[in-house]
């Protein structure tokens, strides 16, 4: 071979391709990628504002002042949080720190798409777990378990699905897998749960070595720009991250807007509200179409198509593109026969129903 090759398993691979969009349309209104309806907190906003000083410098490795604004907001253990370049880089480092050539890892049907990217990339084989109904399924996990399981990859709820597993089945899930093995739940979405049959997790931590919760700046708090994520685990699995991961992979600006938008907390229940608000409103105006959709506790809503080309998920995402509306096709998760759509403003819902309808009118 006359040029550098990478490792065969990362040939093999496929970048992530958002939908961000190609269309020439000023405005995009992007209902595709999961952001915040509401765009960030003002405070937030504000402190990037006075963001000029120590340029020159490097962030902190660990910034105590945004560990502590965690540990205070969601009432947890300063000593047991990791701060990461978005909650991808952790995933990442899990598996990097994790897996060896020829460990598996076990992940879900139609889980996040970063859970067997990071695996591949390890080196690892990833083993998939059937979902039941499009969610996540504990009896179909706990089969999959061999003995060269290192990990179980879980985002509950999930993305793209919307779905979730109740917390007697974490805890049944939990209790049932040895103790050598790490739960990674990816609790994501949670800052937008009320439902009280759900966990984020974190209790699970408080109790056990082999679970690790991983949280985002990216959805509720709207700062996906600045790549801000944070884990909560055991010391001992905090310790061994920090070996893996950037020395400086937390800049000072997202530091800064984290702990601002953390003490926001009108913003944040604002944002809830919204969201609750234009699901249910969301959900009433499809089934006036007819359209089938998973039920969701989180900010989108995977949408079924019907089979007919006419009227394709395929041909419904070009048409609303064409009309500058961005959604997310499905089929890089098997799913082509779906589109997600994410929760935007008040007018952005109005003008997707409106262009949807319009679409099936045709
Ligand atoms: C389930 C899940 N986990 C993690 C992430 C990544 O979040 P971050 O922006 O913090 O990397 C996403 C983003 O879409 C997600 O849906």
């Amino acid at each position: 071979m006359d040029f550098p090759s990478p490792k065969s398993n990362i040939e093999k691979l496929h970048t992530y391709k958002p939908n961000f969009g190609k269309s020439k349309i000023n405005n995009l209104i992007r209902l595709s990628a999961n952001e915040s309806a509401l765009g960030a907190s003002l405070n937030a906003i504000k402190a990037l504002k006075i963001f000029s000083n120590d340029l020159n410098r490097y962030p902190p490795q660990v910034s105590d002042e945004l560990v502590s604004a965690i540990s205070k907001r969601y009432s947890l253990n300063k000593k047991k949080i990791i701060l990461g370049n978005g909650s991808d880089e952790l995933i990442s480092i899990l598996a990097q720190t994790f897996l060896n050539y020829n460990d598996e890892a076990i992940y879900t049907e139609f889980g996040f798409l970063q859970f067997p990217q990071a695996i591949s990339i390890a080196g690892a084989l990833g083993v998939v777990a059937n979902d039941v109904n499009h969610t996540a399924s504990v009896d179909n996990i706990l089969s999959k378990i061999s003995k060269k399981t290192k990990l179980i990859f879980l985002a509950n709820p999930n993305n793209p699905t919307g779905t979730f597993i109740t917390k007697n089945e974490v805890i049944r899930l939990h209790e049932s897998i040895p103790k050598h093995i790490l739960l990674v739940y990816d609790a994501a979405y949670s800052e937008f749960v009320i439902n009280d049959d759900y966990t984020d997790g974190s209790e699970l931590v408080e109790k056990y070595e082999n679970v690790i919760m991983l949280r985002t700046f990216s959805k509720l708090h709207g700062l996906a720009s600045l790549r801000l994520g944070w884990g909560y685990a055991s010391e001992n699995i905090i310790e061994n991250l920090m070996k893996v991961r950037g020395p400086f992979s937390v800049n000072a600006a997202a530091i800064m807007a984290g702990v601002a938008a953390l003490e926001d907390l009108e913003f944040q229940k604002k944002s809830v509200q919204h969201n609750l608000k234009w699901m249910s409103w969301l959900e009433k105006e499809l089934k006036l179409l007819n359209l089938d959709f998973k039920s969701s506790i989180t900010n989108f809503l995977l949408i079924k198509f019907p089979v007919e080309l006419d009227y394709s998920a395929e041909n419904a995402e070009s048409f609303l593109a064409s009309k500058g509306i961005l959604v997310r096709g499905m089929k890089v998760y098997g799913l082509s026969n779906y589109l997600r759509v994410s929760i935007g403003t008040r007018e952005e819902n109005i003008k997707f129903i409106n262009e949807l309808k319009t679409f099936f009118r045709k």
